[in-house]
C-alpha cells in the first residue's frame, strides 16, 4: 500500500499530496469509494457542500477504521453560505452530515465577486479556525486579484488555492503567485475531468509506454512532481491503487519538455470572474 507524502501548509498543518475527489458520487457512491480509498492508502478526501454527498463520506469514513487523526478531510462552503457570518451555519451543516467534530480543510467553494462576500466570509473563516473547528482555510477557484483582495484586507493568509489545472491548463501565473504568498496550490480535475480530457494525447500513451505506467499515472506524476496537491476523483479500486502508485518513477526533462506541448495557455480553463456557484 503507498501512502502520499505530506506536505506542509503555511499554517502548520500537512496536507497528503494525493487525496481522492468525491464528485459527482453520490452518498452510497462516495461511502464505498471511501473504504476502498482508504484501503487503497488514501489518507485524503474531497468533498463539498454542493456535491451532496458529506453524509456518505462521513459513512465511508467511519465504515474504513481508519482513525480521524491520520485522516485529512476537505469540505467547501457552498454560495449561499457566504456573507453575514452565515459560513457558521454552513460549517455547522457540514460536521452534522459528516458526523465530524471538525475538517481539517474549510474552502470557500467559489469567489463569487459580483456578490463582493468572500472577505467578510473569510472573516468569519477565521473565527472558525480559532474555535478549533477547523484546522486549516482556504478558497478554491480564486484568481490572483481576488486573493490580493483578500489578504489586503484579512490577517489569514489562505493555506491552499484549489483551482482547475492539468498539463493542458497550467495555469503558471497563478502558481508562481501562490507560491510568493506561502499558499499550496491543489488541482482539481488533474486529468481532464470526465468529457474528453487529455488521457488520449499521444504523448501520454509514449510517456506511458517508456515508464511501463498508464497515462493517468504519468499526468499524476507531473502534478506531484510541480508541487501540486492533487485530487483524481475514481471510484474503481483498482484506479485508486494506480493513482497512488506516482511516487517510484520520475520524468525526466526531456518527457516534462514534451508534456509542456499540451499546454492550451494562459487563457486556458474556467473563469471564475464569470462562473461559480
Ligand atoms: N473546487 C472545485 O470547484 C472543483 C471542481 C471540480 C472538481 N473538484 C474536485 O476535484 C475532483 C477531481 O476532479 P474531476 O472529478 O472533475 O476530474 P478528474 O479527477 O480529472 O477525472 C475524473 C475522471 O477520470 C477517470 N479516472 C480516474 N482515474 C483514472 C485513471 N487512473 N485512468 C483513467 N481514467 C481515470 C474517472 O473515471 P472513473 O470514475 O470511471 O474511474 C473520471 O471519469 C472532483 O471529484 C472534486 O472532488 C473541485
Amino acid at each position: 500500500m503507498t501512502l502520499a507524502p505530506r506536505i506542509t501548509l503555511n499554517d502548520g498543518h500537512s496536507i497528503p499530496q494525493v487525496g481522492l475527489g468525491t464528485w459527482p458520487l453520490d452518498d452510497d457512491q462516495a461511502a464505498a469509494a471511501v473504504v476502498h480509498a482508504v484501503e487503497a492508502g488514501f489518507r485524503h478526501i474531497d468533498t463539498a457542500v454542493k456535491y451532496g454527498n458529506e453524509r456518505g463520506v462521513g459513512h465511508g469514513i467511519r465504515a474504513s477504521g481508519a482513525e480521524r487523526a491520520d485522516l485529512f478531510v476537505t469540505t467547501k462552503l457552498d454560495g449561499q453560505f457566504q456573507g453575514n457570518d452565515r459560513a457558521v451555519e454552513g460549517l455547522e451543516g457540514s460536521l452534522r452530515r459528516l458526523g465530524l467534530d471538525y475538517v481539517d480543510l474549510l474552502l470557500i467553494h467559489w469567489p463569487l465577486p459580483s456578490r463582493g462576500e468572500y472577505v467578510s466570509t473569510w472573516k468569519t473563516f477565521e473565527r472558525l479556525q480559532a474555535e478549533g473547528k477547523v484546522r486549516s482555510i482556504g478558497v478554491s477557484n480564486f484568481k490572483p486579484a481576488h486573493l490580493e483582495r483578500l489578504m489586503a484586507e484579512t490577517d489569514v493568509v489562505p493555506a491552499v488555492n484549489q483551482i482547475q489545472l492539468t498539463p493542458a491548463v497550467t495555469r503558471t501565473a497563478e502558481r508562481e503567485f501562490h507560491a510568493r504568498h506561502g499558499i499550496v496550490t491543489e488541482s482539481y480535475s488533474p486529468l481532464g475531468g470526465s468529457g474528453a480530457g487529455i488521457l488520449d494525447a499521444p504523448v501520454l500513451a509514449r510517456l506511458a509506454g517508456k515508464h511501463g505506467r498508464t497515462p493517468g499515472q504519468v499526468v499524476l506524476r507531473w502534478h506531484v512532481q510541480n508541487g501540486l496537491v492533487t485530487i483524481p476523483k475514481t471510484a474503481n479500486p483498482e484506479r485508486m491503487r494506480e493513482n497512488l502508485d506516482i511516487f517510484d518513477f520520475e520524468l525526466d526533462p526531456q518527457d516534462l519538455a514534451e508534456l509542456a506541448a499540451l499546454d492550451e495557455g494562459p487563457g486556458a480553463g474556467n473563469d471564475s470572474d464569470v462562473t461559480g456557484h
